[in-house]
């Protein structure tokens, strides 16, 4: 590994899951001081500090904010990885479930990117992670307000990259097609024939497989790191060539 983020405090909401695991094991090999922020304390990853969060709770977000201002006193990279997904069309989604996976995907990364401000602003060079989804972009049926999460994270990104840019805050938004964690692990369970549908989602990918986390973990180094130190404002899509096609495949 490079050293590429020595010196630096990097703050990973789900930093626990699939993907903000792999960010978080990233980032201490390339020198970080790590704070790995997740609803429950599972199994750390090592070399990390845990802090609890709810994303969707103002109280919640204040405490963790005021565990990194204590202990380490700035921010130069916060990565907003916590997100949920419901399997449901409109017509299936109480408006309980609606408000629910607004709160956390949506209203999380507005309260956590809020809070973090004063702290990233005595960077100098921060950057902020947002996770979006090709979901934004393009639709996967029966993900209605999965979908609609991921278009307001979007638009969210650009808003924050034009506001904060002068303060010297690079604000991005990765975008993963398929990835292979405990989410998509759920989506496969639930639609009944596991091999089959494994088998159709690696094969209609360009490069015939889905994503690891260390792939996404990849492009997130790339985006907190000085290296991308001219890059804002972007919606990073990374999917194995899956949107590059015309056509999609049928769940
Ligand atoms: N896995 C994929 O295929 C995929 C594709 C596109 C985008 N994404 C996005 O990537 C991000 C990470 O997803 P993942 O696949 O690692 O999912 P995951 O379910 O493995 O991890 C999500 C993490 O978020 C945490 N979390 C949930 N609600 C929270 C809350 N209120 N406060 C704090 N933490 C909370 C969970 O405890 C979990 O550790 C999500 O935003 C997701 O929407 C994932």
């Amino acid at each position: 590994m490079s050293g590429a983020l020595e010196g630096k405090v990097a703050f990973v909401t789900g930093g626990l899951g699939g993907i903000g695991r792999a960010i978080c094991a990233r980032f201490v090999r390339e020198g970080a001081m790590v704070f790995a922020a997740d609803l429950k304390e599972s199994a750390a990853v090592p070399g990390t500090t845990f802090v609890p969060l709810d994303v969707s709770s103002e109280e919640s977000v204040r405490q963790a904010m005021a565990v990194v201002q204590e202990q380490l006193g700035k921010l130069d990279i916060l990565v907003n990885a916590a997100g949920i997904e419901i399997e449901q069309t409109i017509e299936q989604t109480s408006l309980a479930d609606w408000n629910r996976i607004f709160a956390v995907n949506v209203t999380g990364t507005f309260l956590v990117s809020k809070f973090a401000l004063p702290l990233l602003r005595r960077s100098g060079a921060a950057s902020i992670v947002n996770f979006g989804s090709y979901d934004g972009f393009i639709a996967d049926p029966g993900l209605a307000a999965y979908c609609a999460t991921k278009g307001a994270v979007h638009a969210l990104t650009r808003a924050m990259a034009c506001d904060h840019g002068p303060e010297g805050i690079r604000v991005n938004a990765v975008c993963p097609g398929y990835v292979d964690t405990p989410m998509l692990r759920s989506f496969f369970r639930d639609h009944g024939d596991i091999h089959s549908l494994e088998a159709a989602v690696r094969d209609v990918h360009p490069l015939r497989r889905y994503g690891t986390p260390e792939d996404v973990a990849n492009l997130v180094n790339w985006l907190a790191s000085d290296e991308a130190r001219y890059a804002s404002g972007q919606l990073w899509v990374l999917d194995g060539g899956l949107t590059a096609q015309v056509q999609q495949m049928k769940l």
